[in-house]
């Protein structure tokens, strides 16, 4: 399965091997608990979806150069502090395969490790000297600031609908993608049409992924996820699987997750799996995950045919269709 990531990444792998070297480098500070805790996420790996996105947009709009690969690490700054801070709200012990960092460092360190990544990305994004990217990124910034309190209002609550999950998820994953595919597009200097069609492709990519993402908390295998399944229902949040339970199954499945969204925790995770089977709550996520993504596609209908425009169709389809 990586294998057809790095298929799809092939592309602009020497790219990405720029930009990692921008991570290092940017990463510098003389305080030794940043470098630690922040080279310990960064080591960890991850997908590097965002900066591919961002890449792999500016080179469908015919740009390539520094400034792509400054704008990659900045997304992937943003990225990774979110994740710091994230892992704490969520209480979670494993990320990227290891230890998450409030589990080996404390919370106090993740926080404020997060609070470095964030503030070195604006230091990052101003060397770029567009008050239009710096826009983007604010905007996007702030938006998923708002989706992860959106989410922590709605956690406990079994009222939760699927349009208020989708407006969770679109803030807190979705803008980020947005923001990338926008980047990207604003690099190659497109007419504002264009630049629209790869902000819609990121806004649907990244909804899919994060439904996917969703799945994955009830199906995924933690030796390829890299993070314990159950996490979503320990922290009572109403993700679409449990949504469409609710929905369509029994008064006493519906019973059953209502009460365990309620009161959180894992004691009812086999149960609650068992109900998600019976349901067909994953099938029927998938599939909004499956419409998501070809609306992203649509998005770029427009956009020159190109190996770029290629690649990014096809991670579309790894946004959908992928087990890590
Ligand atoms: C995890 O994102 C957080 C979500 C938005 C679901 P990724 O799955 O992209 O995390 P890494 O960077 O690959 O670890
Ligand atoms: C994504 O939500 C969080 C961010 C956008 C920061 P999750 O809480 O589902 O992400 P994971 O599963 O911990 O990676
Ligand atoms: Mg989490
Ligand atoms: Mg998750």
């Amino acid at each position: 399965m990586s294998n057809r990531l790095d298929a799809i990444q092939a592309l602009i792998a020497s790219d990405l091997e720029a930009v990692d070297a921008v991570i290092r480098a940017r990463l510098e500070s003389d305080v030794v608990l940043i470098r630690q805790v922040a080279q310990y996420i960064i080591a960890g790996g991850g997908k590097r979806l965002r900066p591919a996105m961002l890449l792999m947009a500016a080179g469908a709009s015919g740009h390539r150069g520094p400034n792509a690969h400054e704008l990659a690490a900045v997304v992937e700054f943003i990225h990774t502090a979110t994740l710091l801070h994230d892992d704490v709200v969520d209480e979670s012990e494993l990320r990227r395969g290891r230890q998450t960092a409030n589990a080996a460092f404390g919370n106090a360190a993740s926080v404020l490790v997060g609070d470095f990544l964030y503030s070195r990305a604006f230091q990052m994004m101003v060397t770029v000297q567009s008050m239009r990217v710096m826009e983007v990124l604010a905007d996007a910034t702030n938006t998923i600031a708002e989706g992860e309190v959106l989410q922590l209002l709605n956690a406990h609550n079994p009222e939760i609908g699927e349009e208020q999950y989708l407006e969770v998820i679109r803030r807190k994953t979705a803008k980020l993608f947005e923001a990338s595919a926008r980047l990207g597009a604003i690099l190659g200097g497109v007419p504002g049409v264009l630049e629209e069609g790869f902000a819609a492709f990121g806004m649907h990519l990244g909804t899919a992924f994060q439904v996917i993402d969703d799945v994955l908390d009830y199906s995924g295998d933690h030796m390829e996820t890299g993070k314990n399944l159950g996490d979503d229902l320990s922290e009572g949040k109403p993700t679409l699987p449990l949504i469409h339970v609710m929905r369509r199954g029994s008064p006493e499945q519906a019973a059953l997750v209502r009460r365990a969204i309620e009161q959180g925790g894992r004691d009812e995770f086999p149960a609650v799996l068992e109900a998600i089977r019976e349901t067909g709550a994953l099938e029927f996520a998938r599939e909004q995950a499956r419409r998501e993504a070809q609306a992203a596609c649509a998005a770029i209908g427009a956009v020159a045919d190109s190996k770029y425009r290629q690649a990014l169709l096809d991670l579309a389809a790894f946004a959908v269709d992928r087990n890590f």
